[in-house]
């Protein structure tokens, strides 16, 4: 995709020749003759990078660079100016801009600084990645057959271009596997775009996967580039695909034929190369006969199938499952507990509804209450047959029902915190779900698909 450079220069003569020197690089250029009007239309246009001059009537360079620098911290700035100075370049580089150029400019050193501050934005965004990795440490562990099969699908799917469909039940790894998936392809330096698509309500899902022009529709009060634009290069992954609306399936199947759309209110085609990693816990041929599923979208993300076994299906890889979490929460600082060989059988045979996620929060419970050094089968019966009871919905939670947020990472926190404060709205309005959504203000598609990506059932539906 070409990169759009705005150039804020008052000189006539200068915009025109900048504009040519970017045409003819392949940039496009958005040129404007105030800083005025370069701030407008950065609020409107997703702009790449930024030449501005430094003395113009009206804002000069340097205010303009400390409110670009403000609201747009990533964007990269190359100041331009007939009368630098060593100080005014020593002030622009304190505020962050990228480099300085003087007039009369030449072509190559032009093109130089733009390709180097282009070149530091993306380097910019690939630490970001590897910062995001180091932190996730994605390691699928285990060593029962399953497993290991598993990770040899994984292998060998990784380094091609395949779109990958991964199924399983709830908290077997899916995402886990995808981030996998990600780290051992040859997109891992691009990023992996997440959306959950049970999350986004459906009136949203456009501008959040395609992004939007400035005022494309009330409270569009800046463009924005889509997760598609974000994923260019990279890989997007379509989480809990199955929940999305039979709507959304089609836009959605349009772009991934494609390759190319438009953003919300504007006209311009763009075209991505994005992997597409797909994953969903439902039994998707169930719901395309249940017409519920387009099954052309079915079988475009479903190139290679990956499926994940229940915990329960092997039950071999509890221990060391138990002993990984248990060295993630001593690096937490909650001290080094040990499970007895009986306590880890008790814990083999339980079937663990909740797959791994469950089994890792219990592992986090323990180790948070059970005042032992040594956890033995007596203390994990105990605590298998008393779930933490749930928090009543008018009531604060205690310190002690606190305690299982504490350790856990802040996405899973705050579903779970979703989770029990919506159940407790629902219970407040006798499972009334349009009563509710409009008491909490929220859209009642949209609190149906909170409810449903959070697996919250109604016994007695409206
Ligand atoms: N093989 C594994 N080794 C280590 N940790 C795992 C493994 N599988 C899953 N986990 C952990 O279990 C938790 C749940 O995994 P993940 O979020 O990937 O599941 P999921 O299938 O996407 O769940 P859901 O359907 O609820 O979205 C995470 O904390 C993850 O790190
Ligand atoms: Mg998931």
């Amino acid at each position: 995709m070409p990169k759009k450079i705005l150039v804020i220069d008052d000189e006539k003569s200068i915009l025109q020749s900048l504009a040519g020197i970017l045409s003819d690089e392949e940039f496009v250029p958005v040129c404007v003759d105030s800083a005025e009007e370069g701030l407008i239309r950065l609020k409107s246009e997703v702009i790449d990078l930024v030449l501005l001059d430094i003395w113009m009537p009206g804002m000069d360079g340097i205010e303009a660079l400390k409110q670009i620098k403000a609201e747009y911290p990533e964007l990269q700035v190359i100041m331009i100016s007939g009368h630098g100075t060593i100080e005014t370049a020593v002030q622009a580089t304190k505020i962050g801009a990228f480099d300085f150029i003087e007039k009369p400019l030449s072509y190559d050193k032009i093109v130089l600084a733009i390709k180097n501050g282009l070149r530091f934005s993306n380097l910019e965004t690939e630490n970001l990645i590897l910062r995001q990795k180091a932190n996730r440490k994605p390691n699928l562990t285990g060593n029962s057959l399953a497993i290991n099969n598993l990770k040899e699908q994984i292998e060998r799917v990784a380094p091609t271009d395949a779109w990958v469909l991964i199924r399983g039940e709830h908290g077997t790894g899916k995402e886990l596997v995808a981030q996998t998936i990600h780290r051992l392809s040859n997109r891992n330096s691009k990023p992996m775009v997440e959306v959950n698509c049970a999350a986004i309500p459906e009136e949203l899902i456009e501008s959040e996967l395609f992004g939007h022009e400035k005022g494309s529709f009330t409270g569009a009060q800046t463009s924005k580039r889509g997760k598609f634009d974000q994923a260019d290069g990279g890989m997007l992954f379509l989480d809990e695909i199955g929940d999305m609306s039979m709507k959304t399936q089609a836009k959605i199947l349009r772009i991934l034929q494609e390759q190319t759309f438009e953003r919300v209110g504007g006209n311009q085609t763009i075209l991505v190369d994005v992997r597409v990693l797909a994953a969903t816990n439902k039994n998707l041929e169930e719901e395309i006969d249940a017409g519920n599923f387009r099954a052309d979208l079915f079988w475009r993300l479903n190139v290679v199938p990956i499926h994940i076994p229940l915990l329960r299906e092997r039950v071999e890889d509890i221990p060391l499952l138990v002993a990984d979490f248990v060295e993630d929460l001593s690096h937490k600082g909650l001290g080094k507990k040990s499970f007895t060989d009986e306590g880890l059988s008790v814990m083999m045979r339980h079937t663990w509804p909740g797959n791994v996620r469950e089994l890792r929060n219990f592992v986090e419970r323990l180790v948070i209450m059970c005042p032992d050094e040594e956890i033995n089968a007596k203390t994990v019966e105990q605590y298998l047959h008393q779930p933490p009871p749930p928090s009543t919905p008018e009531t604060l939670p205690d310190k002690a029902a606190l305690a299982p947020y504490r350790t856990q990472n802040f996405k899973e926190a705050k579903r779970e915190f979703e989770r029990e404060y919506l159940i407790g709205k629902l219970q407040t309005n006798n499972g009334n779900i349009s009563q509710t959504a409009e008491r909490l203000g929220m859209e009642r598609s949209h609190l149906h698909k909170k409810l449903k990506a959070l697996h919250i059932e109604l016994s007695d539906p409206e």
